[in-house]
């Protein structure tokens, strides 16, 4: 996997021979979206919802969407099998194509650029999961649509490089006192054997994981509400969980230096845990 064939613009290629214009949009305004998808076995771990947000992302901002779910899921087996991984995390990347540079949409149609790797999937090791992780927060500076998978990603780029800096695993953001996300996993906590996370608006990435999420607590027959969450509620929260494609759900023990609950992953992120494995087995 040192240089791992891709896909650009309908050729299979070496990494280290792909190449864009340097006029493309998602280099110059970031003007593009993207996918990252987990591979169990090299077949797609819940990758029609994948598709289904790559659309949502695309409509949202006029891209037109150069593939039908049949085409992109076809795609992504042809990168997956290009490359000798069982476990592998497909990226997917949709610009809005190359024209002059000028903010606005271009007025002559541009073809969308296509880009898709893959790399190995290292999810977190079970010594990690075991201590669990700790975490920093900070403001959520970002703009207000975060609920398109956007390439421009700044504000998550620093809120990550904040964390990276305090030797933590994710920055946890809060807008206005509610708690919003991290960089790049959402967040959940646990009061009372309940879980809770913030509603699925503008202000959050609606993970992949989100939903799957959901689905467990129905069969686990823990209790879900999406609300508001204030900064106290996370503190005095019995557990906090992250959840992401990379990260699968991973428990938070600390806080800003101050313990979560007692300190070690709690019954629900067992629960969870247990029933996200399940449902990869069942793939
Ligand atoms: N990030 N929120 C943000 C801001 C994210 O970037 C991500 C995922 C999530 C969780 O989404 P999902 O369950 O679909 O992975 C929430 C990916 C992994 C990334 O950017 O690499």
């Amino acid at each position: 996997m040192n240089d791992p064939i891709v896909y650009l613009n309908g050729d299979m290629t070496p990494l280290s021979e792909a190449r864009i214009p340097v006029l493309d949009r998602g280099f110059i305004f970031g003007d593009g979206v993207y996918e990252v998808i987990p591979m169990y076995g090299r077949k797609p771990f819940r990758g029609t919802h994948h598709i289904a947000r790559l659309f949502r992302s695309l409509g949202t901002i006029g891209i037109t969407n150069p593939h039908n779910e049949a085409e992109w899921l076809a795609l992504i087996d042809r990168v997956v099998q290009a490359n000798d991984l069982n476990d592998q995390i497909v990226y997917i990347q949709v610009t809005r194509g190359v024209a002059k540079r000028g903010h606005a949409f271009p007025k002559d149609p541009v073809t969308p650029t296509v880009f898709m790797m893959t790399s190995p999937l290292a999810v977190p090791s079970a010594e990690v999961r075991a201590k669990g992780v700790a975490c920093v927060t900070l403001e959520d500076k970002r703009w207000l649509n975060c609920q398109i998978k956007s390439t421009s990603l700044l504000g998550n780029v620093l809120a990550a490089q904040y964390a990276a800096e305090h030797e933590v695993t994710e920055a946890i953001q809060f807008r206005d006192g509610f708690l919003s996300e991290a960089s790049s996993s959402n967040v959940w906590i646990v009061k009372d054997g309940k879980l809770s996370a913030p509603p699925k608006d503008n202000l959050i990435l609606e993970g992949i994981r989100y939903g799957l999420i959901e689905e467990l607590c129905k069969s686990q027959g823990i209790v879900f509400e999406a609300r508001r969450i204030t900064r106290e509620e996370v503190f005095g929260a019995d557990e906090v969980l992250l959840s992401s494609a990379t990260k699968e759900v991973l428990p938070v023990v600390a806080i800003d230096d101050q313990r979560v609950g007692d300190g070690k992953p709690g019954p629900v992120f067992g629960k969870l845990y247990a029933a996200y494995q399940a449902a990869k087995a069942a793939l």
